[in-house]
C-alpha cells in the first residue's frame, strides 16, 4: 500500500533523525533496534531506519496506520525476517538475524497477529508446545500460566480450535508465556474480538505486564492502547515517526489528528 508522506508531529519525544532522545532513552533498555532496515523482498525495504526500545518492565505500545511496518518490526526482531542494516539488541547482547528458537530460550516470547494456536491440538497441547525446548519448565509454567488464565486450566482438555476467538487469544498468549520471557510481543491481540473481549484482553495484557514481563503491544486499537501502555510508538512509513508517553500521545493534537481519526473523538 502506498501512502502519503505525513506531517510528523513535533513537541514530544523523538522526530525522524534525532537520534539523541531514542540513544538517551535506550541506554539501558532491556531490548532495543537501532536504525533498522528489514523488507521481504530484496530492495524493497519495509523498515527505513527504526530506532524503537522497551525498558525492564515496561509496556510499549506501537500505533500507527495499516501498512506501516508494525508486525514487520515484530517480526524483525523475532528473526522472522532478515535485517539487512542496523541492529537488534537484548541486554546488551546482538541478537539481529538470531533465529526464534534461540531468541525464545533467551526470553523472548511472541504472538503473532494470525494463526497463532494449533487448532487440533487441546489447550493444554498448545501450553506444551510453549515449553517444548525445555519440556521441565511445563507444570511450573503450567500453574503460572493458569493462575492468569484460569479458564485454560479449566478447560485444558478442549480443542484449541473449538475455542472462541478471545479464548484462542488467550491461549496464544499463554502458550508464550510458558518459557517465562522476559519481553513477550504481541500482535494486535485485541484485533477481530467484541469490545467486551478487546478490553479483556488490555486488562490482561497489563496483567501480565504487572506480573514482571516487559511487554511490546501492536495495536489497531490505537486509544485503548495509549490509555494502558507506559510509552508509545507511532509507526509511519518504517519509521518511527514519534515517541512520547502513552498519555502525551494521546493528547498531542497532531497525534490525535494524523493516527487517533475519529476514534479521539469517541
Ligand atoms: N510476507 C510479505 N511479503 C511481502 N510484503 C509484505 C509481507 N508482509 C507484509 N508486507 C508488506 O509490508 C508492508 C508493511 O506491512 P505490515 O504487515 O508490517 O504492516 P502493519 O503496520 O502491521 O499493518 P496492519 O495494521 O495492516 O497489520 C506492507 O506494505 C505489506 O504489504
Ligand atoms: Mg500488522
Amino acid at each position: 500500500m502506498t501512502q502519503e508522506p505525513t506531517e510528523q508531529p513535533k513537541g514530544h519525544g523523538q522526530t525522524a533523525g534525532d537520534r539523541s532522545a531514542h540513544e538517551a532513552g535506550a541506554k539501558d533498555a532491556l531490548l532495543r533496534t537501532d536504525e533498522v532496515v528489514a523488507g521481504y523482498v530484496p530492495g524493497v525495504n519495509i523498515l527505513n531506519g527504526c530506532d524503537f526500545y522497551v525498558g525492564d518492565g515496561e509496556l510499549v505500545g506501537i500505533i500507527g496506520p495499516n501498512g506501516a511496518g508494525k508486525s514487520t518490526l515484530l517480526k524483525a526482531i523475532f528473526g522472522l525476517i532478515q535485517v539487512s542494516s542496523g541492529s537488534i539488541t537484548l541486554r546488551g547482547e546482538d541478537i539481529t538475524g538470531f533465529k526464534a528458537n534461540k531468541l525464545v530460550a533467551k526470553g523472548v516470547g511472541f504472538v503473532p497477529q494470525t494463526n497463532n494456536v494449533f487448532p487440533s491440538l487441546t489447550i493444554e497441547e498448545n501450553l506444551q508446545m510453549g515449553v517444548y525446548q525445555a519440556p521441565k519448565k511445563f507444570r511450573k509454567s503450567f500453574e503460572f500460566v493458569t493462575g492468569l488464565f484460569p479458564a485454560l486450566g479449566d478447560r485444558r482438555a478442549q480443542r484449541a480450535g473449538s475455542l472462541s476467538g478471545g479464548e484462542r487469544q488467550m491461549v496464544a498468549m499463554g502458550r508464550a508465556l510458558m518459557m517465562e520471557p522476559s519481553v513477550l510481543l504481541l500482535d494486535e491481540p485485541s484485533a477481530g474480538l467484541s469490545p467486551a473481549l478487546q478490553d479483556e484482553v488490555f486488562v490482561r495484557t497489563r496483567q501480565i505486564n504487572r506480573a514482571g514481563v516487559s511487554v511490546i503491544m501492536v495495536e489497531q486499537n490505537a486509544r485503548r492502547c495509549l490509555q494502558i501502555c507506559d510509552r508509545g510508538y507511532v509507526l509511519d512509513q518504517g519509521r518511527n515517526a514519534y515517541t512520547a508517553s502513552g498519555k502525551d500521545l494521546i493528547n498531542d493534537p497532531k497525534v490525535i489528528e494524523l493516527y487517533l481519526g475519529t476514534l479521539a473523538k469517541a
